[in-house]
């Protein structure tokens, strides 16, 4: 088109081609990340494996936990995995708010006001497992909020359990967790992280999920973009960038289960595979009751 100042073929050819080159750069990017296979995949599998044959053992055990942000999406997984697996003898769901749930005897409800926990020591008492769910967006509550609750609730909690008596404490985090990060998600993430290192549990689980896949009822216009976008990946590179919360709540239990370091810390990769029900491991099974089992 000569009237034009510009060709318009070449602006469609360059268009075309850095699309391409992108495309291709990203393609590789998830493939990298889909096959990277770390030292520690054999061992995460083996622990999956080890997970679905000591079941029998660890009920027997009669082990109590407690569930933080249990009406969350990843906590509300979580529960329902507890409730079908029923690993524990005994569960407190420790939260700011009662939700109508449909459980079993051994799940306790109890209400308390965060910003006064240590007025309720008591629920903590007796429970020799912890699962960490809490979270907040900086949208929902602002800056101070959310450091607030992802920090300050998680760590006030945290030195409770571990006074009364809470040994191995798991932490639901995110991928890209950085105490030096300049980007407050992230630098808050690593920050806690961090902290409840130097706790010293007999046991410290940190998990980094990546975009969690649910169906959440919570206007989050952004996430839910993302989510969108990232639905067909997670189709054709499942262990990549995002991760389903019946694994995330899976990994953290089957990982419970067994023996492991001090203080480990999960990435994406690792959490599908400790799940055993993801692409993660070449196994087909995991602790996970099976699906005509549960209750709709
Ligand atoms: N969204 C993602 O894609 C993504 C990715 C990686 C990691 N993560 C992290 O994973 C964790 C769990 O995420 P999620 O999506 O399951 O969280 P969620 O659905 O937002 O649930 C958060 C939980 O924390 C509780 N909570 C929030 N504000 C509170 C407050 N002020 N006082 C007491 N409790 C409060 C909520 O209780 P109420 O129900 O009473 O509000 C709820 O139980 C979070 O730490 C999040 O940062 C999320």
């Amino acid at each position: 088109m000569k009237f034009l100042w510009f060709r318009c073929d070449i602006i469609i050819t360059s268009t075309a081609l850095a699309v391409a080159v992108i495309a291709v750069a990203l393609a590789g990017f998830l493939i990298k990340k889909e096959l990277d296979d770390s030292d520690n995949t054999e061992r995460h599998c083996r622990m999956t494996d080890e997970a679905l044959s000591s079941l029998e053992r660890f009920k027997s055990e009669n082990h109590t936990a407690f569930v933080l942000g249990y009406s969350g999406e990843v906590g509300k997984a979580l529960v329902e995995e507890l409730n079908q697996l029923k690993v524990f003898k005994r569960v407190v769901l420790i939260g700011r708010r009662q939700v109508p749930l449909s459980v079993g005897p051994e799940f306790e409800q109890r209400v308390v006001d965060f910003e006064n926990l240590d007025d309720h020591k008591d629920a903590f008492k007796d429970l020799d497992m912890g699962f960490c769910c809490l979270g907040t967006t900086r949208g929902k509550s602002g800056v101070p909020g959310f450091i607030r609750v992802d920090h300050d609730y998680v760590l006030l909690s945290a030195e409770i359990a571990k006074a009364h008596s809470c040994k191995h404490f798991s932490l639901v985090s995110s991928q890209g967790a950085n105490k030096n990060s300049s980007f407050l998600y992230p630098r808050t993430k690593g920050q806690v992280e961090e902290a409840l290192k130097v706790m010293h549990f007999d046991r410290l689980s940190i998990y980094r999920p990546g975009l969690l896949m649910v169906d959440r009822q919570e206007s989050r216009p952004m996430e839910a973009t993302l989510r969108t976008l990232l639905r067909p990946v997670s189709y054709f590179f499942p262990t990549a960038v995002t991760t389903p919360v019946k694994v995330m709540a899976l990994a953290m239990i089957n990982n419970g289960m067994v023996a492991g370091d001090k203080v480990e810390v999960y990435d994406n990769k690792a959490i599908h595979q400790l799940s055993g029900i993801s692409k993660g491991c070449p196994m087909k099974r995991s602790a996970s009751a099976p699906e005509s089992t549960k209750t709709k």
